[in-house]
């Protein structure tokens, strides 16, 4: 098995929960390297229906091994309650999950500040996903923030220190914000039984992955979040905190380049946001609602509605090159199967001149008006082709053209939301 990197190539939700898990059968390794419980990461499997947030997709295969990398903010109850409800599932998960040490150490007092500064913003606000995301790697960044190994510390060092940091954030809660302070000792208590809990999944992440390193065990690295969501290359401030680019699967694991592989961006056939800021190609009236209710667009995480619209090449483009993709896959084409005509922006107009190299300042891009191109409809479902032959001609002809103008193969397509509902194209749509 040739180790694997999966990325989002758009905002988020671009179905990468599905194809890790489609992906991971195989593999000795799941590793997710950066984000938190803001992801949501749903699968099908029959009529089941699983939606991890901190636990790696990889879990739902038996025998998989799964780390929650260095780069990632965990919450601890958060944490708990996922591997309560996948264990309840029957799914066996304390045996084969490990917690990088170094992860950050995320705080309900990161939560509260989340929702607080995002109040304060008020119209200028991300839009996040109320997670305590942001100030969970603004004190690991700072460097005041706890660990995931200090779960492994005797009891009253580890109670001791939690009651420091909650009454540190407390006099920021109630100066700063005027808002109630937290129950210091009654957290700091609750951290110590669940420092029981998740203590013995704590691990030396370098050591664990001396079989990766050595090319003797295969990885597969799930991105969470997506390209334009990234704290370096996304459209800043509307991003998360993290580096969900490529960068971040090394970083976020301390695996090195050439432990990496193939490096597959996941796009879906069209594109969504969930959360403010800029999206050149969203569609406000009738046609975004449409495409909400087909492809089911409502967040994992909060169950918000997603904001939808059209494939966009200029800033898709961005994203391979960005990530260095090798090979992309298409997801949800069957959400298209009853358009009539389907666009994709193919550049933008910013101040009366097209461009079709993606700007990098954030300020640029609400002034890019979309550009597009029409491709005919195909009428009929795509949900049972396994093979490219099975799809209908202009299914294939829009596939072709995606392929081109990304400038990286298509590597599959996914028609549908279960395991099985996939197309393998190793070699490209391209005949
Ligand atoms: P945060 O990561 O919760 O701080 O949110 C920052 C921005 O990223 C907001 O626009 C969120 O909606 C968005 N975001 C965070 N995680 C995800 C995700 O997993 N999928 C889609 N959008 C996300
Ligand atoms: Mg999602």
């Amino acid at each position: 098995m040739e180790n694997r990197v999966i990325i989002g190539g758009q905002w988020g939700d671009e179905g990468k929960g599905k194809i890790v898990d489609a992906l991971s059968k195989d593999v000795d390794w799941v590793l997710r390297y950066q984000g938190g419980a803001n992801a949501g990461h749903t699968i099908h499997i029959g009529a089941d229906k699983h939606v991890l947030h901190l636990v790696p997709s990889g879990i739902l295969h038996d025998g998989v091994r799964c780390l929650l990398g260095g780069g990632m903010v965990i919450d601890p109850w958060s944490l708990r309650d996922e591997v309560l409800a996948l264990e309840q599932k029957g799914h066996s998960v304390r045996d084969r999950m490990y917690i990088s040490a170094t992860a950050a150490l995320l705080m309900p007092f990161h939560k509260r500040l989340d929702e607080l500064r995002e109040t304060r913003l008020k119209r200028k606000s991300i839009g996040t996903t109320g997670r305590g995301i942001g100030p969970a790697y603004l004190d690991k960044l700072q460097r005041t923030g706890m660990r995931m190994g200090d779960l492994l510390m005797p009891a009253e060092n580890l109670e001791r220190k939690a009651i420091e940091k909650i009454l540190a954030a407390n006099e920021v809660l109630s100066e700063f914000y005027d808002a109630e302070p937290l129950p210091a000792r009654i957290v700091a208590e609750e951290l110590v039984v669940l420092a029981q809990f998740l203590a013995p999944m704590v691990v030396n992440a370098y050591d664990k992955l001396s079989g990766v390193r050595a090319g003797t065990e295969s990885a597969l690295f799930e991105g969470a979040q997506g390209t334009m969501l990234d704290i370096d290359h996304g459209t800043f401030p509307y991003v998360t905190s993290s580096n969900s680019t490529i960068g971040g699967a090394l970083t976020g694991t301390g695996l090195p380049p050439r432990s990496l592989g193939e490096i597959n961006g996941i796009f879906k056939a069209y594109c969504t946001r969930v959360g403010n800021g800029p999206f050149p190609s969203e569609l406000l009236g009738t046609k975004g609602d449409e495409l909400r209710d087909a492809g089911g667009e409502y967040g994992a995480t909060t169950g918000r509605a997603r904001r939808c619209g059209w494939f966009d090449m200029v800033a898709s483009r961005y994203a391979v090159d960005i990530n260095g993709m090798t090979g992309v896959i298409i997801t949800k084409l069957d959400v298209l199967d009853d358009m009539d005509s389907i666009q994709v922006a193919t550049a933008y107009e910013l101040i009366g001149e097209e461009i079709d190299v993606y700007p990098v300042l954030s300020e640029q891009i609400p002034l890019c008006r979309p550009v597009y191109r029409e491709f005919p409809g195909w009428d009929k479902p795509t949900t049972e082709a396994r093979q490219l032959q099975d799809l209908p001609a202009n299914a294939r002809k829009y596939l072709e053209y995606l392929e081109k103008e990304l400038g990286a193969l298509i590597v599959g397509v996914s028609v549908g939301r279960d395991r099985e509902q996939m197309i393998w194209t190793p070699t490209g749509v391209t005949t």
